[in-house]
């Protein structure tokens, strides 16, 4: 039976790095078996250019009715000055919480010919491996109140609400257990849990679900000595399990340490394994449409999809055998480029993979 796919290409860079990954599904349909149907959306500042609204109804009902969805980014300086509750990324927090999905798995993964790529010297980060758990439906990103109001000063003031529930600390807890038991079996908890009582409850609740994996090892971490240790010695890492927001901030952090932010993809989960996958940088406006960006952290994205949503995991090695293979061979974008390699642009780079697939 074949599955459906959404495309959701978004802004900036992101319609060019989702070409070049359709060039791997089409391949893989065509040639390796995926039996696939691909169906196209709009989302953020392209969704409200043609219909006035980052999340169209009619996305979201596609995104439901799809196995998986594939989004290449969203926003740019063109909608900036739109009303804060209609800019693109709110077409992205929007999607995320219609589908549910609590569950972002972020992969920090140093391919050994990057190495030199990276700003960290080679001998801290090789053989670097980490996996971000980020919870991605709570936090200040949803908490309500929030807003913009007059303060009794006659001055504004602006406020936001961080707050969790047990339950969805709890399951992103047991997430991040889940996959800690199929990597080295240890978890490292992060918060700020010495200032915000929703961390100090996070800690609480992190602990006490950690009693029901004997197996797996927990620590905890105050971010701000995370964001130390990750740019001191990242190795001592194997999966992080954060809130919505420390999150977002570690994994950008964490994407530097591999060399590049173009080279991570992730993976956005509900409990039923639906998702959206996605690179985890931005749309990229200052090098859009000049076939510049990496599309590697886009075509990774279809390898987790692969391997977390289609259950097809052959593919999913199949994939990420072909991007060490290119980067093997040299193939470099600008943002991972070194001397001696071989620089392409965005277009050279999809084909370099879809060629390397069969081999
Ligand atoms: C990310 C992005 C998003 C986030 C933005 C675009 C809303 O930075 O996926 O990391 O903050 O979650
Ligand atoms: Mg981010």
């Amino acid at each position: 039976m074949s599955r459906t796919i959404l495309i959701l290409p978004g802004d900036g860079i992101g319609p060019e790095i989702i070409a070049e990954a359709e060039k791997v599904l089409n391949t893989l349909a065509k040639e390796h078996g995926l039996d696939i149907v691909m169906e196209h959306g709009l989302i953020g500042g392209a969704a409200i250019d043609a219909r006035g609204t980052p999340m169209p109804e009619v996305t979201l009902h596609k995104a439901k009715a799809s196995d998986a969805v594939l989004l290449g980014a969203v926003g740019g300086p063109k909608w900036e000055s739109v009303e804060r509750s209609l800019r693109p990324e709110r077409g992205l927090l929007a999607i995320r919480s219609g589908l549910n999905l609590y569950a972002n798995l972020r992969p920090a993964i140093l391919y050994g010919e990057l190495a030199d790529a990276s700003t960290l010297k080679a001998d801290v980060i090789s053989g670097l491996n980490i996996m971000i758990v980020r919870e991605l439906t709570g936090d200040i990103y949803f908490g309500e109140p929030r807003g913009i109001r007059t303060a009794g000063d006659g001055l504004r003031e602006g406020f936001n609400t961080m707050i969790y529930h047990e339950s969805e600390i709890e399951r992103i807890t047991h997430m991040a257990f889940i996959v800690a038991r199929k990597r080295n079996g240890r978890v490292c908890s992060v918060d700020k849990a010495n200032v915000l009582e929703s961390n100090e409850l996070w800690r609480e609740v992190v602990t006490r679900v950690a009693g029901e994996y004997p197996d797996v090892t927990l620590r905890h971490m105050y971010v701000d000595n995370a964001a130390m240790q990750l740019v001191r010695d990242p190795r001592q890492f194997d999966v992080i399990v954060t809130t919505n927001m420390f999150g977002d901030i570690l994994s950008d952090l964490a994407a530097m340490l591999t060399g590049s932010i173009g080279m991570l993809p992730s993976a956005s989960l509900n409990k039923n394994g639906k998702g959206i996958y996605e690179p985890i940088h931005g749309s990229a406006p200052d090098i859009a449409g000049q076939d510049k960006a990496n599309p590697l952290a886009t075509i990774l994205s279809v390898a987790m999809m692969m391997r977390y949503s289609l259950n097809e995991p052959g593919l999913a090695d199949r994939i990420e055998c072909a991007v060490k293979h290119v980067l093997a061979e040299g193939f470099r974008t600008t943002d991972i480029y070194t001397k001696g390699m071989r620089k392409v642009g965005t277009r050279e780079m999809g084909d370099a993979v879809v060629k390397a697939l069969g081999k």
